[in-house]
């Protein structure tokens, strides 16, 4: 039998921009306990919830400030423990975020560490002594990696300075981490989101980056052993139980390392999110995903949004369409119309192949990414760190409309944390619901019709630019990146776009019945 997480759609839940069920304008626990029935309508298989823990709030909880409770903003412990129960009830898993690459300034650790030069707790992260900065890698959100402490110090911090690299080779970090997955796991969570899992370990030596050299500290081998422990873990749960890693590298090869039978169930399939809409590129990227996941018996994944990258809708509807960090393109022309129906040609596409498939919460609703929020109001460290060059990504985290014609939309009843566009009056919950040709309906048909697809995927012979291929016997999917229709065969089950006198016009996907 088949385990839940090798063909699961797994919904992410942005706690802040889920739903408010405290009138305070920021997504909480209680807002989304109060609009599970559309998780379970869309008929999602789990739920991955970013950042739930108490925190500063630094890099929207992506800095922990205590792993075993919950952020006051979004609720207390009893209430993710209510939720979780809801969950399973209404045959929902969960999985939550764990990030162990670094912890919130405010941690006890790392305050304690800067309370003296003696503290033993200094050995838990990475500290070195002044006057000179310890290296000039340039950190992922922009700006050095360093900063300096009262006392001289310096210490490592490869996101925002509130957010201090713990030391892995301390055992102390490595016990407290294993403890902390028994704390969820008694407490019912059926796997982890594993943040930045490739950072962890890091060269004592703190070697310059060079090209051609090993990196100091992007996907060393030493890290591999920290998920072999933490799968012994879950390993001793019982009901499948699992880690899904965040796993950033440019080599197939290198990714699917982490994905070795005792190591971690999946990983993100990046290169997939990442990838131009372009019939070679993501031919490409699908057939090396699934020629290094097959000899290891691993599940593949497929995502096309999450809440650090551009929504597809605005990516798809520019003359560049592929998404890179480096890269945003923020404020070139994009062609929303298009955008659209290329994004629900992508939802099909992806929501066919084999393996698990995730679904970034606003996606469903076609949700465009929000470009025009004024500076004062943008709150990600992306956006202050770089200077103002890098919008940041708080335009993929606009909190959701959900009802009405005017904001907020049905997500509170306080200001909401950022501004949603007047324009998502069309786009709420409850228009698209009503609305059979809308994204929201659109999903939640191949979500059905999905669990009864199963078997590998071949190809099947095609025009240049469509892709096309079957699972099993019964079920092929054709999707159509040529700039002319296309003939197709088989009886239409679902189609993202209206279909052009029996041919499959471009930037459509169809599935059907062979
Ligand atoms: C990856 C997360 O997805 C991102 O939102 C966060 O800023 C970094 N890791 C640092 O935790
Ligand atoms: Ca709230």
């Amino acid at each position: 039998m088949s385990t839940w997480w090798r063909d699961a759609v797994i919904y992410q839940v942005y706690p802040r921009s889920y739903a408010d069920g405290n009138g305070d304008g920021i997504g909480d626990l209680a807002g989304v306990r109060a609009h599970l029935d559309h998780l379970v309508d869309l008929g999602v298989d789990a739920i991955w919830f970013s950042p739930w823990y108490p925190s500063p709030q630094a890099d929207a909880g992506y800095d922990v400030a205590d792993y075993r409770d919950i952020e006051p903003i979004f609720g207390t412990l009893a209430e993710a423990e209510a939720l979780i129960t809801e969950a399973h009830t209404a045959g929902i898993k969960i999985i939550i975020d764990i990030v162990p690459n670094h912890v919130s300034s405010a941690h006890t650790w790392f305050q304690a560490a800067l309370a003296s030069p003696d503290a033993p707790e200094r050995e838990l992260f990475w500290f070195r002594p002044g006057p000179e900065r310890p290296t000039d890698w340039e950190g992922e959100f922009g700006g050095p990696t360093w900063t300096q402490t009262p006392d001289g110090a310096w210490y490592l911090h490869l996101f925002d300075k509130a957010q201090p690299d713990l030391n892995w080779n301390h055992p102390r970090v490595r016990e407290e981490h294993l403890d902390i997955l028994r704390f969820w796991l008694d407490r019912g969570v059926d796997g982890f989101r594993v943040d930045s899992a490739a950072l962890l370990v890091k060269d004592p030596a703190l070697p310059p980056v060079l090209p051609d050299q090993p990196h100091p500290f992007h996907d060393l081998d030493g890290v591999h052993e920290i998920y072999r422990e933490w799968r012994q873990v879950i390993g001793s749960y019982e009901g499948d139980r699992t880690l899904i890693g965040e796993v950033w590298l440019p080599s197939p090869e290198r990714f699917a390392r982490y994905l070795r039978p005792d190591e971690m169930h999946s990983a993100f399939n990046l290169d997939f999110l990442c990838s131009p809409w372009d019939p070679a590129r993501l031919r490409q990227v699908i057939e090396d995903t699934l020629r290094v996941h097959e000899p290891l018996g691993a599940v593949a994944t497929w995502v096309i949004s999450n809440h650090d990258v551009t929504r597809p809708v605005t990516r798809y509807g520019r003359e560049e369409t592929g998404f890179s960090f480096a890269a945003k393109r923020e404020g070139t022309p994009t062609d929303l119309r298009l955008g659209t129906v290329r994004a629900r040609a992508a939802a099909l596409l992806s929501l066919a192949l084999p393996g698990a498939a995730y679904v970034y919460q606003g996606e469903e609703l076609g949700l465009e990414e929000v470009e025009d929020i004024p500076p004062a109001l943008r709150q990600d460290p992306m956006w202050h760190r770089s200077g103002h060059r890098d919008p940041g990504r708080d335009g993929c985290r606009v909190p959701l409309p959900w009802s009405d014609t005017e904001p907020p939309f049905g997500f509170g009843t306080g200001t909401p944390w950022l501004p949603q566009p007047r324009g998502w009056k069309d786009r709420t919950v409850a228009v698209q619901r009503a609305d059979p040709a809308s994204m929201l309906s659109l999903y939640r048909s191949a979500l059905a019709l999905r669990r009864s697809v199963s078997g590998p995927l071949a190809w099947l012979p095609s025009e240049p630019d469509v892709l096309a291929f079957r699972r099993g016997s019964g079920f092929a999917c054709v999707a159509n990146l040529s700039a002319s229709a296309v003939p197709f065969t088989g009886e239409v089950l679902l189609a993202s776009g209206p279909l052009d006198d029996g041919l499959l016009p471009p930037d459509t996907t169809i599935w059907l019945a062979l």
